[in-house]
């Protein structure tokens, strides 16, 4: 057996033995061509980290992120408020720069990007909608027009940008809204025009941060069809943030972040059950980073009192994960106690006594 030690945000570490003796040069382009290509993607981060310093306070936003999402996905981001995902979001668009670590969108490499380049990026490569309405669009503006505004750079004529404006609003379902301002439209109706906005420049990639957190459920799914649109029709890759669980299991692929971290991902997909009929199934995976470590939920550590350390065991098709003595005795003692509780109750008639009957 191997044995596996918990940091202090309770992942798992496999403790490997070392090989005794520095490897030589040919033995380290053994491993190098034996080393596993970095998986492929459109947007790959691999240990991110994002550290804000404020007022001598340290706040790491961000603790080794891994994540990976290929072309045309649409994936659904969810975590508790503070965990990190709107940060991420930030570091993607290029609008915040990582203190570590690797992030790369369609082969630019958000660390090391120039300020000049990062403009661009920000206009061609990469769209964003933003939770709240006011802040996508300019009040003052028709949505044919706000529209256009991102297209200014790109080249094209007047005419060109108008037709591209109103095509993109047709197929989002708000042609209809083409010459009013944003304070005649409806909530779900500016939003489906700040889709529009941010697909004005082909982007590789649309971020979308909570974008119908302002909503009502019925006008979130609009705005989510036309998220979906712009994925299935215009081929862009979408990253959305969400709460909404409803939103997030419309997806094929939903990550969640805990601490700065991927810590699990569901995936859906269509399967022919054994009469024929097609089932969508949902499957929860762990994620497992390059280094080997992994998350285990805390409701599954808490209930076998798994804290620092664990025995790893291999079989032929899974990993064995087992408490150690440590563990062992806080579980039986757990269990003692709570014996000794009922026990108690019984005999003076407290809120236990029917369960020790
Ligand atoms: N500019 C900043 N300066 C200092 N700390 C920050 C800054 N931005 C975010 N943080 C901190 O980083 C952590 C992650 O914040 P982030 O906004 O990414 O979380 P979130 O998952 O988007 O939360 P929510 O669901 O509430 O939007 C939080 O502890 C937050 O307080
Ligand atoms: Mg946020």
């Amino acid at each position: 057996m191997l044995s596996a030690d918990f940091t202090t945000s309770g992942d798992l570490v496999a403790v490997q033995q070392q090989p005794t003796g520095a490897p030589d040069l040919d033995e380290l382009r053994r491993r190098a061509a034996a080393a596993p290509q970095r998986e492929g993607g459109l947007v790959i981060c691999e240990n991110l980290v994002r550290i804000y310093q404020t007022e001598g306070v340290e706040v790491q936003a961000l603790q080794g992120l891994d994540l990976a999402v290929a072309e045309g996905e649409m994936v659904a981001v969810i975590g508790a408020s503070g965990s990190g995902k709107s940060t991420l979001l930030g570091i993607l668009s290029g609008q915040d720069v990582p203190t570590a670590g690797s992030a790369e969108v369609a082969g630019h490499d958000l660390l090391t990007m120039k300020r000049r380049d990062r403009l661009s990026y920000r206009r061609s490569t990469v769209g964003f909608v933003w939770q709240q309405t006011s802040r996508n669009l300019l009040p003052y503006l028709s949505a044919a027009e706000n529209v256009m505004l991102p297209m200014t750079y790109t080249g094209l004529k007047r005419s060109q940008r108008r037709a591209r404006a109103e095509e993109l609003l047709g197929l989002l379902s708000v042609g209809h809204c083409r010459d009013r301002t944003p304070d005649t439209l409806s909530g779900g109706e500016q939003q489906r025009v700040a889709v529009a906005v941010a697909n004005a420049n082909e982007p590789r990639v649309l971020f979308a941060d909570e974008p119908t957190g302002e909503l009502d459920t019925a006008t979130s799914d609009d705005v989510f069809a036309a998220l979906r649109r712009a994925n299935e029709e215009l081929g862009v890759t979408v990253i959305v943030v969400t709460h909404d669980a409803l939103v997030s299991e419309q997806v094929q692929r939903t990550v969640r972040i805990r601490n700065g971290r991927t810590s699990t991902e569901v995936l859906r997909r269509v399967a022919t059950g054994e009469d024929g009929a097609e089932v969508l199934t949902a499957e929860e995976y762990a994620v497992l980073d390059g280094s080997g470590r992994l998350q285990l939920p805390s409701e599954f550590t808490e209930r076998l009192h798994l804290r620092k350390r664990v025995r790893l065991a291999l079989e032929s098709d899974h990993i064995g994960v087992w408490p150690d003595d440590a563990a062992r005795r806080a579980k039986s003692d757990a269990e003692e106690a709570e014996k000794a509780k009922t026990t108690q109750d019984a005999a003076s008639g407290g809120p236990n006594a029917e369960a020790a009957r």
